[in-house]
């Protein structure tokens, strides 16, 4: 747990798709929120001392055996209660209230009125629009109760108790489509719970320093760099706290785009002054990779290949005890199950950053409670370069996934070539930062093209640009057509051996972002 004085408000999770998006509203309004299973004890609960609770939504039905529940005990605590969706419905149950399956379900934007203006609703008009996503609801209130908002087809949207500081939604206000969502959720924390609102980034880096210190002492940090954000985050705030007691290993693998290599050890060598072992092993890799056209062998093998390299290079750093990574809160959440099951989301791809638990350090993971946002604000009050913090998600493998077929050095520098025209491009537009996901690939034929009075027969580039919040879906982005027009020129002016340029215009699902 983060910042033991902090204000801290939890958040039960009955296995709503939209629990993460609860944390992230609760912490834009500068309150810290973890997010914890749905059995937590009251005993529990007691030792965390939050200001609040938030119950989330979840599949389940209330009526039903089995369903998810939390310690009843919890309504006489005392602490501010607001109940999502399921949540408002199990918390409205345990206080006497009916909860049944509706005639007429409610799903997406729904008129909603309020008729009874609590805290809750404070500076919100009497008319709005809510999210809906529900077939069962509460369907007799006990007098304890007073209902604070209504529906078409329900009739307590928003409730309150008399005497405990319950409050229930049965809409989300944690989504962007509910109108004044957010106006809610700053109402119950700072009307309701009383927070002051202490989370703050600053403040975060300071207690993460402590804690780095506390934990390593005067030991030694290995810090992996990738040339991403979280990598870069985590060792620039390991250093902050420990100075030369960090070492930090890049592995130039020969599949990053273009200038990547430099950028990490000019940033680290020279900005940070960081005790950096840059590994040139493109050889070692692209070695390996000769003649592999099939995707997974080639995560595999560099895979193996990073670890191996890395294993060389840590053994001879002497005393390091501490491996540091960029573990980030999602990937945490994801391993609470939420009905104390198997967890739901099966994680597809593996870092090769990821190390092997063998290699016998213990973990230091300072971004462990932070959302990727959050990472960008700490990476850029710690000074880390815009372009550092801002970059769109590579994958491990590289420039090795986007290269279809057979990954050789002048199919490695054609495809170099066009990504940096299109993220070039891209930033002209002033497009990149609403871009989720942006690159070219190198497709594996050769089609004809009439160059001056000359017939040419070359290769053809894709590009992919997405359009995603948690890059289980996608959609593909609708750049203008002039920027994709000067894209599409520009490379096949300049990048030697290409004659034909083709923009993907797949979602996923059925497609994935990477081509492979
Ligand atoms: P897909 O292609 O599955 O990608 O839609 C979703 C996100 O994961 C990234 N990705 C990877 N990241 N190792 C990684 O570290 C991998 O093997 C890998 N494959 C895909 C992809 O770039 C996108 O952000």
């Amino acid at each position: 747990m983060v910042e033991a004085n902090n204000e801290k408000v939890i958040i039960l999770d009955f296995g709503s798709q939209y629990t993460q998006l609860i944390a992230r509203r609760v912490r834009e309004n500068n309150v810290y929120s973890e997010i914890v299973s749905h059995k937590t004890t009251v005993a529990q609960i007691k030792k965390i001392n939050p200001k609040g609770i938030i119950l989330s939504g979840g599949p389940a039905s209330v009526y039903v055996t089995n369903a998810p529940r939390c310690d009843e005990e919890m309504v006489k605590l005392g602490v501010p209660i607001l109940g999502i969706c399921y949540g408002m419905q199990l918390g409205c149950q345990m206080l006497g209230a009916t909860v049944r399956p509706t005639a007429t379900r409610e799903f997406g934007r729904t008129a909603c009125t309020i008729n009874n203006k609590s805290n809750l609703f404070k500076s919100i008009d009497k008319d709005a629009a809510v999210w809906m996503s529900h077939g069962d609801q509460v369907v007799e209130l006990p007098r304890e109760f007073e209902s604070l908002a209504f529906t078409r087809n329900c009739p307590y949207a928003a409730v309150k108790h008399k005497n405990k500081a319950f409050y229930g939604v049965q809409f989300h206000p944690e989504v962007t489509h509910t109108q004044h969502g957010n106006i809610i959720i700053r109402n119950f924390l700072y009307e309701i719970c009383g927070c002051k609102g202490n989370w703050k980034m600053r403040s975060y880096i300071e207690k993460s320093v402590e804690d780095i210190r506390k934990q390593v002492g005067a030991g030694r940090v290995v810090c992996g760099l990738s040339g991403g954000v979280d990598s870069a985050v985590t060792a620039a705030l390991i250093h902050k706290a420990i100075g030369n007691h960090l070492s930090c290993i890049f592995v130039d693998n020969g599949l990053l785009r273009d200038y990547e290599a430099e950028e990490v050890i000019k940033t680290f060598r020279e900005h940070f002054t960081v005790d950096l072992h840059a590994i040139h092993a493109q050889d070692r890799f692209l070695d390996k990779l000769k003649g592999v056209l099939d995707p997974e062998k080639k995560r595999k093998i560099i895979g193996h290949e990073f670890i191996n390299v890395f294993k060389e290079e840590a053994k001879k750093i002497s005393g390091a005890h501490f491996l540091a990574q960029g573990t980030l809160y999602p990937d945490v959440i994801e391993s609470i199950p939420a009905h104390g099951g198997p967890t739901v989301i099966i994680k597809s791809h593996h870092n090769v950053g990821g190390l092997p638990a063998e290699l016998g350090f213990d973990l230091v993971e300072p971004l462990r409670f932070l959302f990727k946002d959050e990472v960008r604000k700490i990476g850029e009050e710690l000074g880390l370069p815009e372009e550092l913090v801002w970059r769109h998600p590579f994958p491990g493998p590289g420039l090795a996934i986007r290269i279809i077929g057979e990954i050789t050095r002048p199919r490695l520098e054609i495809l170099r070539n066009a990504d940096k025209i299109v993220i070039e491009e891209i930033r002209k537009a002033g497009l990149y930062r609403s871009i989720a996901q942006c690159f070219a690939v190198l497709l594996p034929l050769s089609t004809v093209g009439v160059m001056g009075d000359e017939r040419s027969y070359e290769h053809v580039i894709a590009i992919r640009a997405v359009e995603t919040t948690d890059f289980m879906t996608a959609d593909w982005c609708r750049i203008p057509h002039e920027t994709l027009g000067v894209i599409s020129n520009r490379i096949i002016n300049e990048v030697k051996g290409v004659n034909r340029v083709v923009y993907d215009i797949s979602t996923k699902p059925p497609s994935t972002i990477e081509w492979e």
